[in-house]
């Protein structure tokens, strides 16, 4: 699967997807991620690819012309195994079946604006518009990159053996939309008074099973 990521500030995450599961990925040709920078498509010596919004106001609106040749730029021709994504704040919010129905395309385009805007005749590039949450970042790049790792790691081969056997200990998500989670503790035993749960010491499997299934917490995740 292919992210390609349009924004003003490409190498700001570029470390994020060189490491560990990402990074593992990416190598191993699961994914590939690239990172575009809009500037690039900026057709003046200053390279600015926002102006100032008719009908006043402040702030500073991305140019829909810099999006439109950024887009025609990365893509001959566009088909159904594609999908654009613009991340805004005004976007549906983002949430694991979300992410699972990304997992049909070949290739995600993720459209990251900055500044207060983004021109509205955008919107007919794009197939979706999503938000990671109600609050406002300062920039769509960690709203890419939360749509990016989530999407990654739903695809098969992208989490190790052991990331992926945990997954299935937790109820797996795929299966019934839930997390379910239970405290889990390591070394030390005893940490200034504070003790691991006697009966995860135990060794009685039966017994630990059920501390765990009690200490479970639901949460219905779509
Ligand atoms: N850009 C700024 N805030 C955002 C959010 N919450 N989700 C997606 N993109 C954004």
């Amino acid at each position: 699967m292919q992210f390609d990521i349009l924004s003003l500030f490409p190498a700001a995450l570029e470390g994020y997807y060189q490491s560990s599961i990402l990074g593992r990925a990416q190598k191993q040709k699961l994914i590939r991620i690239r990172n575009f920078d809009l500037r690039d498509w900026a057709r003046n010596k200053h390279r600015r690819v926002d102006d100032t919004p008719y009908g006043g106001g402040p702030g500073m609106v991305i140019r829909v012309d810099v999006v439109h040749r950024a887009l025609t730029g990365i893509y001959t021709k566009k088909n159904k195994k594609t999908r654009v994504v613009l991340l805004t704040p005004r976007g549906k919010t983002f949430d694991q079946r979300a992410a699972r129905r990304l997992l049909v395309y070949e290739r995600v385009i993720l459209i990251a604006g900055r500044y207060e805007a983004i021109d509205g005749r955008v919107d007919a590039y794009v197939d979706e518009k999503i938000s990671i949450g109600d609050f406002v970042l300062t920039g769509g790049e960690l709203a890419a990159a939360c749509v990016i790792d989530a999407v990654s790691r739903l695809i098969p081969g992208v989490l190790g053996k052991e990331e992926s056997m945990r997954e299935e200990s937790f109820d797996s998500f795929t299966k019934h939309g839930t997390t379910v989670e239970y405290p889990q503790y390591t070394k030390p035993e005893n940490f200034r008074g504070a003790r691991v749960p006697s009966v995860l010491l135990s060794g009685h499997h039966q017994k630990i099973k059920d501390w765990r299934t009690k200490h479970r917490k639901r949460k219905a995740i779509g």
